[in-house]
């Protein structure tokens, strides 16, 4: 891999690699989502997602990362990002659930999001959940070789300001692909930097987390678990896109098979 300035730019060998371990990623999010439901503890969905991701023949890209001690990351309600699943939470009629997933297969890595209803949730939490999403959609519209990563940050930011949600600030997007974390970071909101420019080959893991409330967040005693400070509730969509010469490659795009 190239590494100009602050980004990176990925090989065409790398980016097949990544391309398969985005899919597989995207294939354990939405089989996750589907067989979720009230009465399973965090901790179901966790092993549930290990068994997932072991059928795609990858292995899990957030095990060990930084200590974490899950398969995937599990984040309920006014819970915004990094929930680990635990035998002491279960999950209900009404809840909404963060699934983030990210997927090792031959050394390339996807990461990608996405929080989902179980059941009926109130108007405003479906409006939540719609606009957070479409940020995420609106952002990717704006991932195009020549424009910066501050046009991504403004498109979603916007988003949210039109809304009147919080726009999380402590967690960003980031360049994604042979390591689960690379630069440069994607803000999701707008800085006085346009930051650096869009380049074909460059992989960006896009995520708004947006909140019904405060923008504020904390973290638990777990030491992984961040959730808003005022208790409303949050929702997070993640893909991962790649820079082309024209438009965006959503490399997590729900794959039908
Ligand atoms: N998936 C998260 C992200 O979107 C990172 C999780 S790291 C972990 O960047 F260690 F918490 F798993
Ligand atoms: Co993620
Ligand atoms: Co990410």
């Amino acid at each position: 891999m190239v590494s100009a300035r602050d980004v990176i730019i990925h090989t065409p060998e790398e980016i097949s690699r990544i391309r398969i371990a985005a899919q597989a990623t995207a294939v354990v999010r939405d089989e996750l989502a589907k067989l979720i439901e009230p009465g399973m503890t965090t901790k179901d969905v966790d092993i549930l997602a290990g068994r997932l991701i072991a059928q795609t023949g990858g292995r899990s890209s957030f095990l060990g990362y930084a200590g974490y001690p899950g398969n995937v990351c599990i984040s309920v309600n006014d819970e915004v990002v990094h929930g680990i699943g635990v035998d002491s939470r279960v999950l209900r009629e009404g809840d909404i659930v963060s699934l983030d997933v990210g997927v090792e297969i031959n050394g390339a890595t996807g990461d990608t999001a996405r929080t989902v209803p179980l059941g009926h949730v109130s108007s405003q939490v479906e409006h939540l959940l719609a606009t957070t999403e479409e940020a995420l959609m609106n952002g990717i519209k704006q991932a195009l070789a020549g424009n910066h990563i501050g046009d991504i940050s403004r498109a979603v930011e916007q988003t949210a300001i039109k809304a009147k949600l919080g726009v999380v600030r402590d967690y960003v997007g980031h360049g994604c692909g042979i390591k689960l974390h690379e630069p440069p970071e994607v803000p999701n909101f707008q800085s006085r930097f346009k930051g650096p420019q869009l380049v074909p080959g460059m992989v960006l893991a896009i995520e708004p987390m947006f909140n019904l409330g405060t923008w504020k967040v904390k973290t638990e005693r777990d030491g992984w678990t961040v959730r808003t400070c005022d208790g409303k509730w949050s929702a997070h969509f993640e893909h991962l896109v790649l820079i082309t010469e024209e438009t965006p490659e959503i490399l997590t795009w729900p794959k039908t098979m």
